[in-house]
């Protein structure tokens, strides 16, 4: 299974890394900041018990419910974007026009899961910008002849979410977790601490993310911690991460060298490190 949407943070690139230091056995598995879903779709082998994902993004959300409940349904109303997108001579007014359906459609229905899923693989990278009034402005990718979706793939994100009986919310973090028990494996990939993010922003909720929420993702860690929970948690190397963790024995920290290729202009293509945080041996 490969993810459905391009995602902002999305972890591919990082997977060999996380397999290595995942705990040996991992029953009951949650990912309360899903977003793009890379590490699940890939390790889904590993886990024997329970998996619940969440994240605060309704669209997001909206496409996963609409994969499970009739994909069919879905992958035809895919079909016919991809069918009239390739057709049209303009190809950014129709991205535009199509984006405006998406800001205008207001029920979270399969009709607006696949203007979202549209949006998302012809804009530019994936990143789904919204303006203060909630509003998707993200522009037009320029891209030609985009794959935009695989049958075969959303068939097999669908058959998984249905047959493991995967469990998704779509709350705040904190809330997602309050049924993570003793023993459970939590990999929590918060947006990135913003000290670090000079050159391209977290803008895929309407709220940016401040000092006070990541002081929160660490009292979470510390009370998952408490319970008995095995955590990863992903983020980029900042002063405050270094702070918090670097001298605190509980925790592991690792530094992955990544190079994020975020923005068109090449100066922004920097070599930057992420961090994983485990609070179990690896
Ligand atoms: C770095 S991304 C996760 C990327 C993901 N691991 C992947 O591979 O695509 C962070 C996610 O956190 C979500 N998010 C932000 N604030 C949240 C909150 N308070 N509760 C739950 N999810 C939240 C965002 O919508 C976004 O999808």
């Amino acid at each position: 299974m490969k993810p459905v949407l391009k995602w902002v943070g999305g972890k591919t690139r990082l997977m060999k890394k996380i397999k290595e230091l995942l705990p040996d056995k991992i029953r009951n598995y949650h990912e309360p900041f899903f977003g793009g879903g890379s590490v699940l779709f890939s390790l889904e082998d590993k886990i024997t018990g329970r998996i619940y994902i969440n994240d605060y993004n309704k669209d997001l959300i909206n496409v996963y419910k609409n994969i499970r409940k009739n994909p069919r349904e879905l992958i035809s109303k895919l079909k016919l974007l991809k069918r009239a997108y390739l057709k049209s001579k303009d190809k950014r007014a129709f991205y535009n026009k199509k984006r405006k359906n998406l800001n205008e459609n207001k029920t979270f229905n399969s009709r607006r899961a696949a203007l979202y899923i549209f949006i998302n693989k012809t804009n530019f990278n994936g990143i789904m910008i919204k303006d203060k009034n909630d509003k998707i402005v993200s522009g037009w990718g320029q891209h030609e002849k985009p794959e935009i979706f695989k049958v075969s793939n959303i068939m097999k994100v669908s058959s998984f979410l249905n047959t493991r009986n995967v469990i998704i919310t779509n709350l705040d973090y904190e809330k997602s977790l309050k049924k993570a028990k003793k023993g459970d494996f939590v990999f929590m990939d918060p947006p990135y601490v913003p000290d670090d993010i000079t050159l391209w922003k977290d803008r895929y909720l309407k709220q940016r993310w401040t000092t006070n929420d990541f002081e929160r993702t660490f009292d979470v860690l510390e009370q998952l911690t408490k319970r008995g929970c095995l955590v990863m948690f992903a983020n980029s190397l900042s002063s405050m991460i270094r702070r918090r963790f670097s001298k605190d024995k509980r925790f592991k920290m690792l530094k992955v060298p990544i190079k994020r290729t975020i923005s068109r202009n090449k100066k922004a293509r920097v070599i930057k490190h992420e961090v994983l945080i485990l609070n179990y041996k690896a």
